[in-house]
């Protein structure tokens, strides 16, 4: 197995990042697909919930060594001092979640404050350290199909790297003039970072071997729709906003099928760690997903 590895991002904040990347975990998961998840968000949210509803205590007592920020840690003094040695980690920091899917979470609590954004602010901007996430990546992404990242609505060098490691991505959005706005500055910003190092990069030639092609846009979906909203006039006018970018730009910006509601079960079984029975709408989203990916 080579897993195909997706992120979830828009740097709007509070759009659904992080509840879909649980929803489409565990609906994948049933769907017989091997998932992993990784959460790159500073603020760990994902991790506590994964972490407490899958079993394994609290996020504040986790062993250092089990999350994402040590191998971060150890790789950036590696690259500073040592960097002819060579780095091993054993599985602890690979969790199980349920019996469903596997995790690995980050954690806020890490030693000496030294959080997801403080570590990407020791990291400088080279391919070297860009290459930490991929690297540990590689070593465990042969036992899934399928690796899911979130997202922070913010950037920083770790969330740069696993933009340059993805196959695909998918965009939430609100349908309100503004977030749809932040949608086509999103894939700006994608389209931009893959240019910077694996295409006009002084190291490019090498960049572009190591990440491999740009991750595609698998489509953006409609978060958080309310009932009694008439969302006509906002979503012709961001499909208008999407032709011109596309004209302009010689590119294809997929829009999904499924569309998911704000349905308040969604979101009390997604803080509980489960996914919603009443409302089939991720399901739906998870099948077209797979189908345009083809796993
Ligand atoms: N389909 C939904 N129906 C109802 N509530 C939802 C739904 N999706 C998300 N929510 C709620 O909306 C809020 C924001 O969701 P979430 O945390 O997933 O967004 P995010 O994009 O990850 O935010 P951030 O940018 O802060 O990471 C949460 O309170 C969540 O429970
Ligand atoms: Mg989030």
């Amino acid at each position: 197995m080579d897993a195909k590895i997706i992120f979830i991002g828009n740097y709007k904040g509070g759009v659904g990042k992080t509840t879909s990347v649980l929803n489409f975990a565990q609906h994948f998961s049933l769907n017989d697909k091997k998932v992993l998840v990784l959460d790159i968000d500073p603020q760990s949210s994902l991790s506590e919930i994964l972490v407490s509803k899958g079993n394994h205590g609290s996020l504040s007592k986790l062993p250092e060594k089990e999350t994402l920020n040590y191998i971060f840690d150890l790789y950036i003094t590696k690259i500073e001092k040592y960097n002819s040695l060579e780095l091993r980690f054993d599985s602890s920091i690979i969790k199980r979640f349920k019996d469903c899917f596997d995790f690995a979470p980050s954690s806020l609590f890490y030693r000496e404050n030294k959080g997801l954004d403080q570590l990407a602010l020791m990291m400088k901007d080279d391919i070297q350290y860009l290459s930490i996430f991929k690297t540990w990546v590689d070593m465990v992404r042969e036992e899934y199909d399928i690796i899911f990242i979130d997202c922070p609505p913010s950037d920083n060098l770790i969330t740069r790297s696993a933009f340059l490691m993805s196959d695909y991505y998918v965009i939430p959005t609100i349908l309100d003039g503004l977030s749809t706005n932040g949608v086509l500055h999103y894939i700006n910003t994608i389209e931009n970072t893959y240019k910077e190092y694996c295409e006009v990069g002084e190291d490019a030639l090498l960049a572009k071997h190591f990440f491999g092609e740009k991750p595609q846009l698998i489509g953006i979906f409609y978060n958080l729709l309310r009932g009694q909203v008439n969302y006509d006039k906002a979503e012709s006018d961001f499909v208008a906003e999407i032709d011109k970018y596309e004209k302009i730009n010689e590119v294809t910006i997929p829009i999904l099928k499924s569309k998911i509601n704000n349905f308040i079960d969604i979101a009390r079984k997604t803080w509980e760690g489960e996914v919603s029975n009443e409302k089939t709408d991720f399901e739906e989203l998870s099948q077209e997903i797979m189908k345009k990916i083809q796993i």
